[in-house]
């Protein structure tokens, strides 16, 4: 990736989502709160800011109906704000519960929520926080909606979709560069929970690693008839994310940014061209922008299939001890 990031095209006009019900996880603010202003422009009709902090959504919740272009465009918009923290499955499990209770179609589910912490935290899980947040409670909330996301599909005659907020970043990962590497005998899982493996400036890296070898493994797994899933890297983006990192690091970090970052505007582009211009040729495709791209390096090398296969299994493991999984979730 170049310093200078090149530019990225708005999306096509004519793009309707009229009907449509969708979920954006971290909609509190940043790429989150965008997509789902982006969506509500399009006509979206229902749309679910899925949040950790419900006061903080419902701020965002008024802004968005303020928006004059969300006013102009859809003046119907159903905006509603829940409460869903990735941190912990009981989170996942109750949203999902009172969101299938309350709505009977789902047509876009974005899995956006997303942190890059430098300090090693478990959650009440047992897992270290960012695989936490950002890799298995995604990945339990897409299998508890996907029946949803299929009936809807079966409904419409056209694949629902499962759209993944990823990140260049998975090539950083202390795995993927060789730092850590895993030990014999060493789980997936248990290699990124152990003390020793913790790399925090890879962490963020190490998490959204996870999430690619997880979709990659999936295309084996599931067709793209009922739900076309796929990620996508916005590139740097100008976000508080940023915020949680020391002062001593913010401030050049801050600096970079000002200098190259994408505006907010623009990730939600390259998200919604993933979301809902792209088609089947993206399922379980990593998209650069807006372009379907090759991952980094590790995640085709011998190493890195092998991981890929041993995480879906211990995945499969994982999801097994919440829910009845699927039968196409067969282990590799
Ligand atoms: N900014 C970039 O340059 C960049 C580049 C590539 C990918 N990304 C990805 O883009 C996504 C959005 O990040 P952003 O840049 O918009 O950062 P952000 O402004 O920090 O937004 C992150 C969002 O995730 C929410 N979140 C964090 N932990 C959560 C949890 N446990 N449960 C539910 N929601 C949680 C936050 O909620 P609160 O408001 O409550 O904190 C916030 O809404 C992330 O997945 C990130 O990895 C960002």
């Amino acid at each position: 990736m170049p310093f200078i990031q090149p530019p990225v095209t708005p999306l096509p006009d004519g793009i309707s989502l009229r009907g449509q019900t969708a979920i954006v996880t971290g909609a509190s603010q940043g790429i989150g709160a965008e997509i789902a202003a982006q969506l509500l422009e399009r006509e979206a009709s229902t749309v679910i800011l899925a949040v950790r902090n419900v006061a903080k959504g419902e701020t965002a919740r008024q802004s968005l109906l303020a928006r004059d272009t969300i006013k102009k465009a859809n003046p119907k918009a159903v905006v509603k704000v829940m409460k869903l923290d990735t941190e912990d499955y009981d989170s996942v499990q109750s949203f999902t519960k009172t969101f299938l209770a309350e709505h009977s179609e789902l047509h876009l589910l974005l899995l956006n929520a997303g942190i890059g912490t430098l300090k090693r935290e478990l959650t009440r899980t047992g897992h270290e926080k960012n695989v936490q947040v950002n890799y298995l409670s995604n990945v339990l909330l897409m299998l508890e909606l996907l029946p949803v996301l299929e009936d809807t599909a079966d409904k419409t005659g056209k694949p629902s979709r499962v759209t993944w907020t990823g990140s260049r970043m998975h090539g950083s990962s202390a795995l993927a560069k060789g730092k850590v590497p895993l030990k014999p005998g060493e789980t997936v899982l248990g290699h990124f929970d152990s003390e020793e493996s913790f790399v925090a400036f890879s962490r963020y890296g190490d998490s959204k690693l996870l999430c690619l070898l997880f979709l990659f493994e999936l295309r084996e797994h599931l067709s793209s008839d009922k739900v076309i899933v796929n990620s996508f890297c916005p590139g740097q983006v100008a976000t508080g994310m940023s915020d949680v990192l020391p002062i001593y690091l913010r401030l050049p970090v801050n600096l970079i940014k000002a200098i190259r970052a994408r505006s907010i505007e623009t990730a939600g582009w390259i998200a919604l061209n993933a979301a809902v211009v792209v088609g089947p040729e993206s399922h379980c495709q990593f998209i650069v922008d807006k372009e379907i791209a090759e991952p980094a390096a590790y995640v085709k090398s011998a190493d890195g299939q092998k991981v890929q296969k041993m995480l879906w299994n211990e995945t499969v493991d994982e999801m097994s001890k919440l829910i009845t999984i699927p039968a196409w979730m067969s282990k590799a």
